[in-house]
């Protein structure tokens, strides 16, 4: 099926700057991102951390850049994943991505944050920064904006992540990403919770505990 998001007869994204060069596209778009990412880490984004915040935070980091900034996707994901021997991560369904949002934001806010060890910490804020992550509810820009979103709600109830960590290993933490997500329905759970576990723990520098 044709990808309306893609410029005729290519593979770069339709874009506000009308850059039809990849790379070119890829260089800008980091460029402005770098500089929205850092005013939101000095000036946290105002919400209730709940989809509508989530779209807000997309819509913040990528105005510069995609006329659909803020707007949920209009197709289904795949993506092969070498991780997970070409596999994709099961993302959510476009019809199921307010819900499953909301669902795994609800359970976030719910969670006991000030009554956690830092250990207890990092697997839950594993946990919900994961699954929201699975929903993929934008066609670019998924992990910019979960990370970015799920540590401005650790630095609401006190975790202080160090942001500059995931942004440095952006490899590394997207491949954690897909290994938690490594649950199918036919191959079962091979979910591998302990790469993202590990950076978020490095990550979290709360000095309380
Ligand atoms: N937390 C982050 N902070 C800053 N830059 C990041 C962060 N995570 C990833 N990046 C950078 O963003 C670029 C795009 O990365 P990637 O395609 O994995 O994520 P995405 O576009 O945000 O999400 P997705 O493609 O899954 O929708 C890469 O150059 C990567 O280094
Ligand atoms: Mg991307």
């Amino acid at each position: 099926m044709r990808d309306i998001y893609l410029y005729e007869d290519s593979d770069v994204l339709k874009n506000l700057l009308n850059i039809k060069d990849k790379t070119l596209l890829d260089e800008a778009e980091a460029d402005y991102v770098t500089y929205r990412l850092k005013e939101i880490a000095m000036c946290p984004l105002p919400g209730d951390y709940d989809y509508a915040h989530l779209l807000k935070m997309h819509q913040y980091i990528f105005q510069d850049i995609y006329e659909w900034a803020g707007k949920q996707r209009k197709l289904n994901i795949y993506k092969e994943e070498p991780v997970l021997g070409g596999l994709s991560v099961d993302y959510s369904d476009l019809f199921d991505i307010p819900k499953d949002s909301e669902r795994v934001l609800s359970e976030m806010r719910d969670k006991a944050w000030k009554s956690m060890d830092k250990h207890e910490a990092a697997i839950q804020f594993s946990d919900s920064l994961a699954k929201l992550w699975r929903v993929h509810p934008f066609r670019e820009g998924n992990t910019r904006t979960t990370v970015t979103f799920c540590c401005q709600y650790a630095d609401a109830v006190g975790l202080n992540p160090n942001r500059e960590l995931f942004e440095d290993n952006a490899q590394y933490v997207r491949t954690a990403l897909v290994a938690y997500n490594a649950v199918f329905d036919d191959l079962g759970n091979k979910s591998k919770p302990e790469y993202l576990i590990k950076i978020v723990e490095d990550s979290i520098t709360r000095d309380k505990w």
